[in-house]
């Protein structure tokens, strides 16, 4: 006895060194495209070669009585146990019961999810659930040993799940404030907020270095310079963490970061989100490798490994990046997480199996709604060897390592803890400070005739579709994962930019009409219009140019219009990148950049109103986190390289007008079907019961099927908005044909919806709804009420994945088939997850 534990207490030392295990576990692909680097040495694809990796010094965070401590729970534990610690369950699909029963070792929030199936539940029933999962894993009555449960949030700017708390700018604001003495109070903040409802995580910071701004995680990153943003990482994990050696740290105001995603999200080819970064070793070292740097000598926690891949291979199975470079050569010393489900996409995995990941280096499987099968796989794998045993204790020491830095074990129940319930603090007018001095720096300012600053006393017209919506000013991540369809009665405490304005000329006796669409009864003396992108978040936001989606631009006309009034305009620009838009440019009198700035929006106010002779009580400090450009087309040149800010003191120059190009079909290429249109390469069609009979719908009216459907134009929002179905009888089905197969499986994963936005003149009765492909259909029983009017409603994509549908190669992503007389009317398809109404999948 005493010889074994003695072994567990040297081997424990050993995995605090160094990784212990290091036996090739990748399959090394004989077949894999050999590539020369720059010395003209030959290296295999996707394998990193760790001696030309800087080296760093992961901080001391752990003692010798803390590994001897690690090591004898260790062997305590069953390996059931010991499996349980390796996963990470979603708050949609896991209980309490199951805490305790599995002994999980975390649970997370995604975007989506909140406490009792409640996204959007009040602060209180959050630490409510954290006690409850708590009290679960400690629960030793079946024997076990009893280990405290961590829970992690997407914290991501602010503890932006809550309703009430402060939301920060996302971090590309962030990255124009150049102030990293800032960004750790805002860390700071951000963790006092999560203590007080009891998650103990956060997802963040996001590190990425994004190359391409089509993609929809921009603005997650600081910024496209590598230098910035690594400059920024120290403080943001301090403000999180505490000292870089810090302990205990839910003795203090502290949770865990999680820096991510490992490795170049940010770089993947066409900013394509989870796609491939097929890049040099050098380029991935030294533009997305260098954040790691200083967020390992600052001792982040955790990492969380990227959906993405390197030349070919997924970053989630990639051993010599997740070991051999980031614990081994660069020191990490904490656990690796992977992300939602990313091990499904590892070569020869499935969601529900993946022992590739964990010998690579994982060491806890974010595994949302797979987490009962792979417990059962990883735990099969173990027993039969796939796994080494010796691989399974280097990560549970890895995990209990972190928790016993957090002070979890001593802890006690969340709602015990420091600051636990303290809901004041939740967007405490001090924490709200810090928000809105982190608005005005981070504003940039790209034109200025000299019409501003704006006299206190100024009667204002504030217009523009984005002047009066806190979501729209706080983009993606925000209370919901796509930040979609959420009133500002849901932002309690938050401010406008409309309000923020309006409180600022009242001051001084001045006034703000708020018009979105520019109308007004008396001639203001200037007009500010507010546009810009709405809320997405990850890959719902990738597009395939620089363009703001041409539906966004209605405001260009209203800045026309004022214009011609002889009013002047300052256009403020919400966004989470840099997007071409010379017409704005070119019509309004001063230009401003907001970014994404989250819920106080008096920042704007701050800079943009002077007092009442003019005189500016806020310049301008704000600098470009990366070049704007000059056209739609990636890599078409710059307009405003990075760094690029005006300011008050600055004199204003002569502008000169920007060339203007066609961007009319610029948009989400998610949307299939808008304003009962097609969108390019895809195809509305009415098909009979399998004969191969089909009429495609181009002119209306039509007749189709022999006379059995007629096809009539039908308004809905504008003439002809919709199309308007009346089947006599039969077997007939509605469908979307794409040219290609398309390949929606990611989106499958992240349980996006399947949107159509009818009306029912008659009870849809006997119809089904599917999904199909040439080798596979998934359809589900559908049946809708008569409406007076057209309903968006969603279906889960993965409800047709279920029932059969291969989602990787669809040709008709929507199939409607009735059965039977119907009446109906369709105006729009697309994906997304701002449904009004979500349908059962039966
Ligand atoms: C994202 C991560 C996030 C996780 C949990 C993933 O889809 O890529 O950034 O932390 O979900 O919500
Ligand atoms: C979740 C997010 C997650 C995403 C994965 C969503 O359903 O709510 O947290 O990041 O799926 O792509």
């Amino acid at each position: 006895m005493r010889f074994y534990s003695l072994t567990i207490a040297a081997a424990a030392m050993l995995l605090s060194g160094c990784s212990a295990y290091s036996m090739g576990a990748e399959p090394t692909n004989s077949a894999a495209p050999v590539v020369a680097d720059a010395a003209g040495e030959h290296t295999q694809a996707g394998v990193a070669n760790p001696s030309i990796w800087p080296s760093y010094t992961y901080p001391v965070v752990t003692s010798d009585e803390t590994e001897a401590r690690i090591a004898q729970i260790i062997a305590r534990m069953t390996l059931e146990e010991k499996i349980g610690q390796l996963v990470q369950a979603d708050l949609c699909c896991v209980t309490a019961q199951d805490v305790k029963e599995y002994n999980l070792g975390s649970v997370l929030n995604g975007g989506n999810s909140g406490p009792y199936g409640n996204d959007t539940a009040p602060a209180p029933q959050w630490l409510k659930a954290a006690d409850e999962f708590y009290d679960a894993s400690v629960d030793i009555s079946d024997g076990g040993v009893g280990i405290p449960i961590v829970w992690g949030t997407d914290a991501v700017h602010g503890h932006s799940n809550i309703i009430g708390a402060t939301i920060f700018p996302h971090n590309i604001g962030l990255g124009a404030m150049r102030d990293a003495e800032l960004v750790e109070r805002i860390a700071q903040v951000t963790a006092k907020e999560i203590r007080v409802t009891g998650q103990e995580w956060t997802f963040a910071p996001t590190v990425a270095v994004p190359q391409d701004f089509r993609w929809g995680r921009a603005y997650e990153g600081y910024s496209s310079d590598p230098e910035l943003v690594a400059s920024y990482v120290g403080a943001m994990v301090r403000g999180l963490q505490g000292a870089p050696n810090s302990q205990n740290l839910l003795a203090g105001p502290y949770v865990i970061a999680s820096t991510k995603h490992y490795l170049a999200d940010g770089g993947t080819k066409d900013g394509i989100d989870q796609g491939d970064a097929d890049i040099s070793e050098e380029e991935l070292r030294d533009i997305h490798g260098a954040p790691y740097g200083p967020a390992i000598e600052n001792g982040v926690a955790t990492v969380m490994a990227s959906f993405s891949s390197w030349q070919g291979k997924k970053m989630t199975g990639n051993r010599s990046l997740l070991t051999d470079v980031l614990k081994d050569r660069m020191d990490f010393k904490g656990f690796v997480v992977s992300d939602w489900n990313a091990h499904g996409q590892v070569k020869g995995c499935t969601n529900e199996s993946c022992p590739q990941a964990i010998t690579a280096g994982i060491d806890m499987f974010m595994a949302p709604d797979t987490w009962k099968a792979i417990y059962a796989d990883t735990l099969a794998k173990a027993k039969d060897g796939t796994i080494p045993m010796a691989r399974i204790d280097e990560a549970n020491a890895a995990v209990l390592r972190v928790k016993m830095r957090l002070g979890l074990f001593e802890a006690g129940r969340p709602s015990e803890r420091l600051l636990s319930g303290d809901y004041d603090l939740l967007g405490a007018p001090e924490h709200r400070a810090v928000a809105r001095e982190s608005v005005r720096k981070s504003l940039v300012l790209l034109k200025n005739s000299g019409v501003l600053p704006l006299k206190a006393d100024a009667n204002l017209l504030v217009a523009g579709d984005g002047a009066n919506d806190i979501a729209r000013q706080s983009g993606g991540w925000t209370i919901s994962w796509q930040g979609t369809g959420i009133e500002n009665d849901s932002f309690p405490g938050a401010t406008s930019l409309y309000a923020g304005i309006e409180s600022a000329v009242a001051q001084a006796g001045g006034t703000a009409q708020l018009s979105p669409d520019g109308s007004f009864t008396k001639k203001p003396d200037a007009a500010i219009v507010v546009f810009g992108e709405t809320p997405y978040a990850e890959f719902q936001g990738d597009r395939a140019t620089l363009a703001l989606d041409t539906e966004l631009t209605a405001p260009y006309e209203t800045m026309r219009k004022l214009k011609a009034q002889g009013i002047p305009v300052v256009a403020v620009m919400i966004t989470g990148r840099p997007l071409y838009v010379n017409p704005a440019l070119n019509i309004a009198d001063a230009f401003v950049v907001t970014w994404l700035p989250g819920s106080e929006g008096g920042g704007l106010a701050d800079v943009l109103i002077g007092d009442q002779a003019g005189k500016a009580r806020y310049d301008f400090t704000g600098q470009l986190p990366a070049a704007w450009p000059n056209t739609p087309e990636m890599g078409d040149g710059v307009l405003f390289p990075f760094g690029y800010g005006l300011n008050y003191t600055a004199p204003a120059s002569a502008w000169q007008p920007l060339a203007e190009v066609d961007t009319a079909n610029a948009g989400d290429s998610r949307n299939w079907l808008k304003a009962g249109v097609p969108a390019s390469s895809w195809s509305l069609l009415v098909e009979g019961d399998g004969s191969g009979e089909e009429t495609r719908i181009t002119t209306l009216p039509v007749n189709a099927l022999s006379g059995r459907v007629r096809v009539t134009a039908s308004d809905y929002i504008v003439q002809e908005g919709a199309r308007r179905f009346t089947i006599s009888s039969g077997q007939s089905a509605v469908t979307l044909r794409n040219f290609e197969p398309i390949d929606l499986d990611r989106e499958t994963n992240a349980d996006v919806l399947l949107l159509f936005t009818a009306k029912t003149w008659t009870p849809l009765k006997n119809a089904k709804i599917g999904a199909s492909g040439n080798a596979s259909e998934g359809i589900v029983d559908l049946s809708l009420p008569k409406t007076d009017d057209y309903v968006r409603y969603g279906i889960p994509l993965k409800c047709f994945r279920t029932n059969g549908a291969d989602m990787t190669a669809l040709t008709k992503p929507f199939v409607l088939e009735t059965n039977g007389p119907a009446d109906f009317g369709l105006t729009e398809i697309r994906l997304g997850s701002d449904a009004e109404q979500i349908l059962p999948c039966q």
